[in-house]
């Protein structure tokens, strides 16, 4: 199928954490974190009450979870704790059904140390080359020293342990060192490389055995019935295997940079393009085979890069695979820099490429505590409405915001990300917010109780509820022609608060206006071919009748607001 027709062109993506989702009930005794069946119960109130399209599953293989399920040991199989391969073939069964496609996520960089070829590997039990280890060099003490000084992304815990007044030998005015990549193993008397947490060993992508197997791994789940992958990230793949030392980044600042990670600039240990594109290139390749020609499928790829490394990634399979569109959470929130994002995202994208739109995940603060909870609406209409797949992170439809965790029940390695992945919360007045019916202290990680009252039940009748205008946004964006086909136009007014855009095909034109202040706005728009303007949806006021407007002569918008017109 060309990506021209893909569904995915403006598919809503709700983004689901397994552990964090919901327990079937049937499950007994229950085990205080979500379930594959548990997901399955829940596609009807995904198609038909927030009206989504597809949904993308974070890992559900088997895992020690010392990376929150991203470390994966087996690539072929579902965790027992969340399930059996069944169940998920009946997920996959019942997403179909209700014309819900699903995306696996596929994390080719690491596996887990207790994967199976990680532990041939330090055995030199087959598998040597599969993972990247090194002897080191041995300095002129006779000291055996790592091989570079690569840094691995995990290296916060340096900074927490700095905190905690564990590195008294630092002086005030030094940098707090990151957690380096190599790790020694006595078993084979090398190091080894992990981008990540130490029981995330890299895979050695330039071995071609290593990247057939990943391949298959990709094939064995398309064969289950799944429609694409997240592929998680994929810029680490991309090393250069002669391993220089990685240039100091002058411009960091640990005022300002929280991560030791930056203090090196990242042209080898990641993001090496000679090596990087090819190995998506044949990623995609697996999604273009013939025997999937009548499928749909996709891949979106993770990459924490700069605009230019992520347009060529664009560039390399764009019928079949696009990086996540990031750039705007390191813009502030306001209309006019977003703009000049939302702007750039769309002009560079080919043609044949399919965008997306991100409000937040799994690893960042919840998008109603980073922004507010009025923000967080206007946020979430302002992207609906956008082209491109528009991802959903489980709980944003209820306006869920980050919880306050004690640190004995932490779960997170890299010591940040426990917060935004707290249980969804489904009816306030049973236990656990529904969620599952163990005692609150045996949950995995605890429900925020202050967000009991944002329950799916208590929210779903209330006309105003967060989860009443996810539903009737994406009613919208399904119903109107516009929006399912029609490109992005940038659009300016006389106001620099208030971001405006549209998306138009030859008949139909649908306008967004966005205020990002917390003030009332006033707003002309002029580059519109239609001056009398019809509300259709309002951010503040989920209704249908918000009344006709001359957009000439000017439209006010309340705090916050984010408001949809079409031509009247
Ligand atoms: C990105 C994932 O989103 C994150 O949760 C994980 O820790 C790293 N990749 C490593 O797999």
């Amino acid at each position: 199928m060309t990506s021209q027709k893909s569904s995915w062109r403006q598919a809503a993506v709700y983004q689901i954490y397994p552990w964090s989702f919901n327990e079937d009930e049937g499950r007994q005794p229950q085990k205080g974190h979500g379930s594959i069946k548990g997901i399955a119960e829940k596609i009807p109130y995904l198609r038909e009450e927030v009206g989504i399209d597809a949904i993308w599953l974070s890992p559900f293989y088997p895992s020690p979870m010392k990376d929150g399920g991203y470390d994966i040991s087996d690539l072929k199989d579902v965790h027992p704790d969340l399930g059996t391969i069944d169940d998920f073939d009946e997920l996959v069964r019942v997403a179909h059904h209700h014309g819900v496609k699903l995306m696996a996520d596929f994390v080719p960089n690491h596996t887990s140390d207790q994967h199976e070829w990680f532990q041939k590997s330090r055995k030199r039990d087959g598998y040597e080359d599969w993972y990247i280890w090194h002897p080191g060099h041995v300095d002129e003490n006779g000291e055996r020293q790592v091989p570079n000084n690569w840094a691995s992304v995990f290296s916060m815990p340096n900074r927490q342990a700095r905190d905690r007044g564990e590195m008294p030998w630092l002086h005030h005015d030094e940098w707090t060192p990151p957690v380096s990549q190599w790790e020694w193993d006595d078993e084979r008397q090398e190091y080894y490389l992990h981008s990540f947490a130490k029981e995330q060993p890299d895979l050695n992508w330039s071995n071609p055995f290593v990247r057939e197997a990943m391949k298959d791994a990709m094939r064995f789940w398309l064969d289950h019935g799944v429609d694409g992958f997240r592929v998680d990230a994929v810029n680490h793949i991309g090393k250069n295997m002669k391993l220089p030392n990685e240039e100091v980044n002058t411009a960091y600042n640990e005022q300002w940079n929280e991560n030791p990670y930056d203090q090196l600039l990242r042209y080898n240990s990641a993001d090496y393009p000679e090596a990087l594109h090819s190995y998506i290139w044949e990623m995609a390749q697996v999604l273009k085979d013939e025997k999937y020609e009548d499928r749909d499928l996709r891949m979106v790829l993770e990459a924490y890069v700069g605009e230019s490394e992520l347009r060529d990634m664009d560039a390399i399979a764009p019928g079949v695979a696009s990086t996540f569109n990031f750039g705007r959470f390191y813009i502030d929130w306001s209309a006019s820099h977003q703009k000049i994002q939302i702007d750039y995202y769309y002009s560079r994208l080919q043609k044949t490429a399919v965008g997306n739109q991100v409000n937040g995940n799994h690893d960042k603060t919840r998008v109603a505590t980073r922004l507010g909870e009025d923000f967080a609406r206007t946020a979430a209409i302002m992207n609906l409405f956008l082209p491109g797949m528009r991802f959903i992170y489980n709980g944003e439809e209820l306006n869920l915001r980050d919880a306050k965790i004690p640190y004995e029940r932490l779960q997170d390695p890299y010591g940040g990300r426990d917060p935004e992945r707290t249980p969804m919360i489904w009816d306030t007045d049973m236990p656990n917010g529904g969620f599952s019916n163990v005692a609150p202290e045996d949950l995995w990680l605890p429900v925020n109780e202050e967000d009991l009252d944002r329950s799916v039940a208590s929210q779903r009748a209330q006309p105003k509820s967060t989860l009443s205008l996810f539903r009737e946004a994406l009613k919208l964006c399904h119903k109107l022609d516009a929006v399912q086909r029609g490109s992005y136009v940038s659009m300016h007014t006389d106001n620099d608060n208030v971001l405006a855009y549209s998306r138009r095909t030859d008949d139909d034109t649908v306008v967004v206006l966005t205020n990002f202040t917390r003030e009332t706005q006033h707003v002309k728009v002029f580059d519109t071919d239609f001056v009398i303007a019809e509300s259709i949806l309002s951010s503040n006021n989920v209704r249908e009748d918000l009344g006709r407007v001359d957009i000439r002569s000017g439209i006010t918008l309340e705090p916050a607001e984010a408001l949809v017109i079409i031509p009247a």
